[in-house]
């Protein structure tokens, strides 16, 4: 163990390192005993396993389509790439829009490759790492865009890193300023898009800044430490991933590994039951117990039921105070997808990403009035997990105290845990979900889950193969889609079907293949982000492996496609710099340009040789200004 980089660990493999799983058994053998029980022999028939609960879904309609002529992309698709830099098609252009350590305020000090960045009071007014989720809201005539940065990479910004830990509580204060959010106003002038230096939007929150925590479990035992002994304000917004954003125009980021930060200076510290479900352990990722005692769990153990939350930020007030929404229950959130029903009652879409965990939705109990109250919607409501059938139906099942023999407040603060309680099904790895702007559907990629028939969840519930996550020791990932009974997402029942099952089919020619949607010319493992265009055209952005090898040969650098929901067709529309996630998407107020978000690049992007790689957004746009999306 001692041999391994953490520094290059995903949150994933670090929780299962730090944190391994329940009966643990030989990989290679469970895989082998699955391959040969499910018959995987040949294409057709293997995707019949999963075909059998898709119905007629993606294996007939969408293959059948996927053939006709007629395309609704407004591009080339472009080649897979293995360089250090973004393409876009013919005809597009992509520039940098703003990218780590770029001053949101005048007086920044220069970006310093050779220390790492900015020093900590720097870094907290300038644009921080790792971005990823983002909106763009149109406040009267300026565009304002909410960012996440999700978390640091302590290899390249803090250069006497000890085994990817802070060494100092100055370096802990870097860490916590490099992360969480920026709010900026953004511009185009002659030389494309920049930021507005010094906007009165512009605000950076940190792992320090106050959040009004809201909802049920506000003030309740659970929450309530000795900083706050009345549980109801809590400090800083961690390992923000994905987003959302309400139809009253405020930015919903949200809270993934936040177990990962707290860790014990008591070794002998015994973790509850929470904590095991949740992967909080002894050893923080970045040393943050050691220097700021909030994140030591021996001495603050309710602190970390405080993050794990949907937050909800006004982008048109800096001033403005976070809050923390507690209704939409607490786990590894990944994003939160908002749509209205028929009736006017709020419904948020919700994955948690970790291998074997669920999908959420949240529904309002009041209804969403254009310009009237919007203040109880996301803080009175019910929350359901997702329960999908073999058949191609599925049910959302309310996390109530009937249902689950846990309190209200319980099913909030433990939502994994009622989750399991009423036998929600097991997925893989929930990234974003994404809601249909001109159909009633819902989309969630399921990443990818090697763990998927190997071992159980951090529960304890089987992982066993099911119908949208059909295959063991899943290295590629799918896109499950649900239309909700009666065309309204309020509705308890659904139907399903894979809108892609991510695959190879130049090196398999079983499931691992991939669905009929899948070909030479549109490889990718992994899928992450997703978001509709107001077309209804669905761009999907990879994380996944990059190595263009072996099973992900001709797979190339991470990307980002678009899909036609209708025919199933997918095409490659960007590829970024090798090392790089794509995550993170949204659009100019009139459409003409798409912003799009570049993860841990390698190499030396966006600058030159010698230079820190930094996580940027770029801007792209069509040579003859046409609509992007
Ligand atoms: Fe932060 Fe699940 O991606
Ligand atoms: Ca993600
Ligand atoms: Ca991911």
């Amino acid at each position: 163990m001692k041999d391994i980089d953490t520094t290059e660990l995903s949150w994933d493999e670090w929780d299962e390192l730090k944190d391994p799983r329940p009966e643990e058994n030989d990989f290679d053998a469970v895989v082998e005993r699955a391959l040969s029980r499910r018959g995987f022999l040949g294409g057709l028939l293997v995707m019949g396993s999963g075909a059998a609960a898709m119905g007629t879904g993606l294996l007939s309609s969408t293959s059948a389509q996927a053939m006709s002529p007629k395309s609704r992309f407004a591009f080339k698709p472009i080649p897979i790439q293995t360089d250090y830099t973004v393409h876009v098609p013919e005809g597009y252009t992509w520039d940098v829009l703003v990218k780590w350590g770029d001053p949101l305020f005048s007086g920044v000090a220069e970006f310093d490759h050779a220390a790492g960045g900015l020093d900590a009071e720097n870094t907290a007014r300038a644009f921080g790492e790792n971005t990823d989720g983002m909106e763009l809201f149109l406040i009267g005539d300026k565009q304002v865009i909410a960012v996440n940065h999700e978390y640091a990479n302590t290899k390249t910004n803090l250069h006497n890193h000890v085994d990817g830990k802070a060494g100092s509580a100055e370096d802990v204060l870097k860490l916590q300023n490099l992360q969480a959010i920026t709010v900026m106003e953004v511009t185009e002038g002659e030389d494309g898009w920049s930021v507005v230096v010094d906007s009165p939007f512009n605000r950076r929150l940190t792992h320090n800044s106050p959040m009004r925590i809201s909802g049920p479990a506000a003030g309740s035992d659970l929450l309530k430490t000795d900083a706050d002994p009345e549980g109801v304000l809590s400090l800083g917004t961690m390992n923000n991933c994905g987003a959302g954003r309400t139809p009253w125009g405020t930015y919903l980021t949200c809270e993934e590994n936040f177990n990962g930060y707290f860790g014990s200076s008591d070794p002998d510290f015994e973790r509850p039951a929470d904590f095991v479900r949740y992967g909080v352990n002894l050893e923080g990722r970045y040393g943050y117990e050691k220097f700021d005692e909030r994140f030591d769990i021996s001495k603050n153990p309710n602190e970390p039921h405080r993050a794990g939350w949907i937050v909800e930020i006004d982008p048109s007030d800096a001033s403005s105070t976070p809050v923390k929404r507690t209704a939409l229950g607490r786990f590894k959130h990944e994003n939160a997808a908002c749509a209205v029903a028929p009736d006017g009652r709020v419904v948020v879409y919700m994955g948690d990403d970790e291998r074997g965990e669920f999908m959420y939705k949240y529904i309002s109990n009041d209804v969403y009035v254009p310009g009237g109250d919007t203040s109880t919607l996301l803080d009175e409501g019910q929350l359901y997990v997702a329960k999908f059938n073999d058949d191609g139906t599925g049910m959302w099942i309310a996390l109530t105290p009937e249902a689950t023999g846990m309190s209200a407040v319980e099913t909030l603060v433990y939502s994994r845990m009622a989750g399991s309680a009423v036998g929600a099904t097991t997925m893989d790895r929930p990234e974003w979900v994404a809601v249909n702007p001109i159909a009633v559907e819902g989309y969630c990629c399921l990443t990818n889950n090697r763990n998927r028939g190997v071992k159980p969840n951090a529960g304890g519930d089987d992982t066993s193969a099911n119908g949208p996550n059909p295959r063991d020791a899943n290295n590629y990932g799918q896109i499950v889609r649900w239309y909700p009974e009666n065309d309204d997402h309020t509705s308890d029942g659904f139907t399903w079907d894979l809108y892609v099952m991510a695959g190879n089919p130049t090196v398999h020619n079983d499931a691992y293949a991939g669905s009929d949607n899948v070909n030479e010319g549109n490889l990718f493992n992994s899928p992450d982000g997703m978001q509709f265009d107001s077309s209804g055209l669905v761009w999907i952005q990879t994380d996944g492996n990059d190595k263009n090898e072996g099973d992900f040969a001709g797979m190339g650098n991470n990307q980002m496609l678009a899909g036609d929901p209708v025919t199933g067709q997918i095409e490659r529309f960007l590829t970024g710099p090798k090392g790089s996630e794509v995550t993170g998407l949204t659009w100019s107020a009139d459409r003409r340009t798409m912003f799009v978000g570049i993860q841990h690049p390698g190499g030396f992007f966006p600058g030159k040789e010698g230079d820190l790689p930094r996580s940027a957004i770029v801007a792209i746009k069509r040579e003859d200004g046409g609509l992007v999306g």
